[in-house]
């Protein structure tokens, strides 16, 4: 690959340098001082609530009513859960002649006059109607899991290999928004996930293409084969989502052998930890550590207000595992918190760091928000007592001699102004989630001189760049003309590189401003980005900025 440009940095105080590369510029300013580039929102993760967990492979029509009107009528539609997704069991295995699915006509009915049985798009109309939006399961192997067997009959080859653009085509012209892909059958026949999910991803973006309609896709292969660093360009499309990690539980049906299992803390707390990839979260693509089991048995509603921290500080995708036509008002209460729903849908699109641990099992988890100087902090013990906890407002890349609000968001009650840090005592396996709104710190910025237009087989590389911290958050300022995103991948110091979408800034040559965070694993300036484009054009680059210094000013 051929270098275009060659942007070295060095302290901010050197405002022009003149290399061998060429022209060098380094700047610094703060956040709030740097208005030229205007924050672009990214995707937020999906929400909205998945069959499985609380009915496995009985799923069918009358289910997902129900489920879909209590959705509207508990409240948790207008606070933002839209999607209505059918996960495994909803067929069994046939096709006809043509290789179309069979579904089952009693499980699928008519709906309403002039509907046949059997149809899909029955089920897809009444979820639209209600104004929410419809998801459908399927695997990238020939069979499904069917791992429950426990709860009726095996079918075999409920997935789809062999049929992918017939089938994806097929759930386009229903009407679903949002498929989920399985890997059980994939991993039975040792397929590779990344070439099976990369002809998925094009039979999607073709099916998007003929139907004009929007297939949001969700990869599941449990985290085994580290989707993480290609899920988010699999054959050159993006996976939305990606399983980190198994399952949180097994599904627990009412009325139905099993239906004494219970939901574990614990396993919320691996899921939790399994899916912290920050360096692939970013614009719009999320690691997916699994339907929550918020209100599910199992779980007191301390613990669940700690489950549904976890996911809003790691931007996951809320996707409810529960019965919704039977939730508590407490468990109804914390889905619907708008101040944590808040955070997780939060348009920077971040996953939450951890900033500080003390011990074993006290920590600070940080997320940054998109108004400048605000942090989503969840402040976690995971021992069996009380502590206090400290968080630092350095230790978050804020202005550490500037004041701080902070806003305890279970509570939903302002806690006062601090200076520097805020201590609090957390309950034994508890968690206390505050927003504190600070100043940011300063930022250093590395210009591109004139702005790099990433052409094919050409990149962009900014070279001795320093970091606060290792794991950074990087401010990329950019010019996209088009209508839709423009895609560029960013390599730190030789690691996997990442593909980030630069979402359409407008016609004319106004700055546009995405975040990721990058692990910056170099101490001192001694870091490398480069970065290369995955469309043709790429963006056009301006600048990349980082806080450098600790936060003191
Ligand atoms: C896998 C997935 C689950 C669910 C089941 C269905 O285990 O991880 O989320 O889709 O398959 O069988």
């Amino acid at each position: 690959m051929r270098k275009l440009q060659d942007r070295r940095a060095a302290p901010c105080a050197l405002l022009l340098l003149l290399t061998f590369t060429g022209m060098i510029l380094c700047g610094s300013g703060d956040l709030q001082a740097e208005s030229a580039a205007k924050l672009i929102p990214v995707t937020a993760p999906p929400m909205g609530w998945s069959s499985w967990n609380s009915f496995s492979n009985t799923v069918d029509s009358q289910i997902i009513m129900d489920q879909a009107k209590a959705m509207v009528s508990n409240g948790m539609a207008q606070a933002g859960y839209q999607y209505v997704n059918i996960d495994e069991g909803w067929w069994l295995g046939e096709r006809d002649a043509e290789g179309n699915i069979v579904v089952d006509a009693k499980a699928w009915p008519a709906l309403a006059p002039g509907e046949r049985a059997a149809d899909m798009a029955n089920i897809v109309r009444y979820i639209h109607g209600l104004g929410l939006k419809a998801g459908i399961y399927t695997d990238a192997g020939a069979e499904g899991c069917f791992l429950y067997p426990d709860l009726g009959p095996v079918y075999p080859h409920v997935g789809s290999e062999g049929y992918y653009e017939q089938d994806y085509l097929q759930f386009a012209k229903w009407g679903f928004d949002y498929v989920k892909v399985d890997w059980c059958g994939g991993d039975k026949e040792k397929l590779d996930p990344a070439v099976q999910y990369a002809e998925i991803a094009r039979a999607i973006a073709k099916a998007e293409a003929v139907t004009g309609h929007r297939l949001y896709f969700s990869l599941c292969d449990w985290g085994n084969n580290s989707p993480w660093t290609w899920a988010p360009n699999v054959g050159g499309v993006p996976a939305d989502i990606w399983r980190t990690s198994g399952d949180i539980v097994a599904p627990i049906v009412a009325h139905h052998k099993h239906s004494g299992r219970l939901a574990s803390f614990l396993s919320v707390l691996s899921n939790f930890d399994e899916g912290i990839h920050p360096e692939a979260q970013h614009t719009g693509f999320y690691n997916d550590p699994d339907m929550m089991v918020v209100g599910m048995p199992g779980l007191t509603d301390a613990q669940n207000r700690v489950h549904m921290s976890l996911w809003a500080i790691s931007a996951a995708p809320l996707l409810v595992g529960a019965d919704l036509t039977t939730l508590s008002a407490a468990t109804l209460a914390t889905l619907t918190n708008p101040d944590v729903l808040a955070v997780d849908q939060d348009s920077l699109g971040l996953q939450g760091v951890k900033v500080a641990s003390y011990g074993d099992g006290l920590e600070v988890w940080s997320k940054a928000l998109s108004t400048p100087g605000e942090r989503a902090l969840l402040l976690l013990n995971r021992t069996g007592d009380a502590a206090s906890i400290t968080v630092h407002w350095s230790d978050l890349g804020l202005d550490e001699s500037s004041s701080a609000t902070v806003k305890d968001l279970w509570a939903r009650k302002d806690l006062g102004s601090f200076n520097s840090s805020y201590s609090t005592t957390v309950e034994p396996d508890d968690a206390v989630m505050v927003v504190v709104r600070g100043s940011e710190g300063k930022l250093t910025t590395y210009t591109a001189a004139s702005g790099v237009d990433l052409r094919k087989d050409q990149e962009v590389s900014f070279t001795h760049v320093a970091s606060r911290v290792h794991m950074a958050r990087v401010r990329i300022a950019y010019t996209n003309p088009d209508k839709a995103p423009r895609y560029a991948e960013l390599r730190v110091n030789g690691q996997i590189g990442t593909r980030i979408a630069f979402p359409p800034t407008g016609s004319g040559n106004a700055l546009g401003a995405i975040w990721v965070e990058a692990l910056l694993d170099r101490t001192g300036a001694n870091n490398v980005l480069d970065l290369s484009p995955v469309s043709n054009p790429g963006p056009n680059i301006e600048s990349i900025a980082l806080e450098s210094d600790s936060g003191k000013h």
